[in-house]
């Protein structure tokens, strides 16, 4: 069964770029593919693993919704939908990346996004490790994408906020009755350590890691390049390696 790891945080601190480097990093401990979804509206985790994303989730769903009425219905009506989904996935060598897109606009949805969602679930379990980069705040865990996260990795900027907004996600899939498993907290863009009170206030529960600020990643993020060559030895990809090492 798949490991499934969700990326969650605060705006701007680093998700989508933890989670481009945790798939590079578990793609190779496992030899296999792996799979990410980019669950942020705003999606760019694709840039940043290096690839052209034409079409998302989202765009197929509102296709289907205009088409709804030409669909056959049953089985066929299935087929249709896994064969557009095959198409919304880009394959890369170490992964294979789905892009959510646009949440949904007014209409009925409801059917659509069952049949998507047992597809999605369908093709989780053919992975591994699935690596979800959700987008900022903790509103899209509400919407569902996953039951079950094997590991919640929050990404914090070494401020209070950062930090309240992360525990705030962790206590929220609690309440939402999602099955969390090893929680962790990065800390990125740190210089030496937490506050003892800040540390403190984590609580015991939650492997807290600290991430170095990296110009090289600074510069391939501002040209939206692809993060690929970020070199092996350098510290950040250490730290990601030790993380991916860690999770199972
Ligand atoms: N360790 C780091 N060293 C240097 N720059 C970093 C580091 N981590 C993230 N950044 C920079 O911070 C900015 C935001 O990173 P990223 O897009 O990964 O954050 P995010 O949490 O996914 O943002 P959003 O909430 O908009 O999705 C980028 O410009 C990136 O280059
Ligand atoms: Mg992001």
């Amino acid at each position: 069964m798949a490991f499934v790891v969700a990326v969650a945080g605060k705006g701007g601190v680093g998700k989508s770029t933890i989670s481009a480097l945790l798939v590079n990093a578990l793609a190779r401990r496992a030899g296999e593919v792996v799979l990410a979804i980019d669950a942020d509206p705003n999606a760019n985790l694709g840039e940043k693993l290096g690839v052209r994303v034409e079409r998302t989730i989202g765009d197929l769903r509102e296709d289907l919704l205009k088409r709804a009425d030409e669909l056959p219905a049953g089985t066929s009506k299935h087929e249709i939908v896994r064969y557009q989904m095959q198409l919304a996935k880009v394959e890369g060598s170490e992964f294979d990346l789905l892009t959510m897109g646009r949440p949904e606009g007014p209409g009925c949805y409801c059917y659509i996004n069952n049949i998507l969602r047992t597809f999605i679930d369908e093709a989780i379990d053919a992975y591994p490790f699935v690596v979800i980069d959700n987008e900022a705040g903790m509103e899209h865990l509400s919407r569902r994408t996953t039951k079950r996260m094997d590991a919640l990795i929050m990404v914090s900027d070494p401020t209070r906020v950062g930090i309240e907004t992360a525990k705030r996600i962790s206590a929220l899939a609690d309440e939402m009755g999602v099955k969390v498993g090893k929680r962790y907290l990065i800390i990125n863009r740190v210089q030496g350590e937490l506050s003892d009170e800040l540390r403190t206030s984590i609580g015991p529960s939650v492997t807290v890691i600290y991430l170095p600020e990296d110009a090289e990643i600074s510069k391939l993020n501002s040209a939206g390049a692809s993060l690929a060559s970020v070199p092996e030895s350098s510290e950040l990809r250490n730290k990601v390696r030790e993380l991916a090492n860690d999770l199972r």
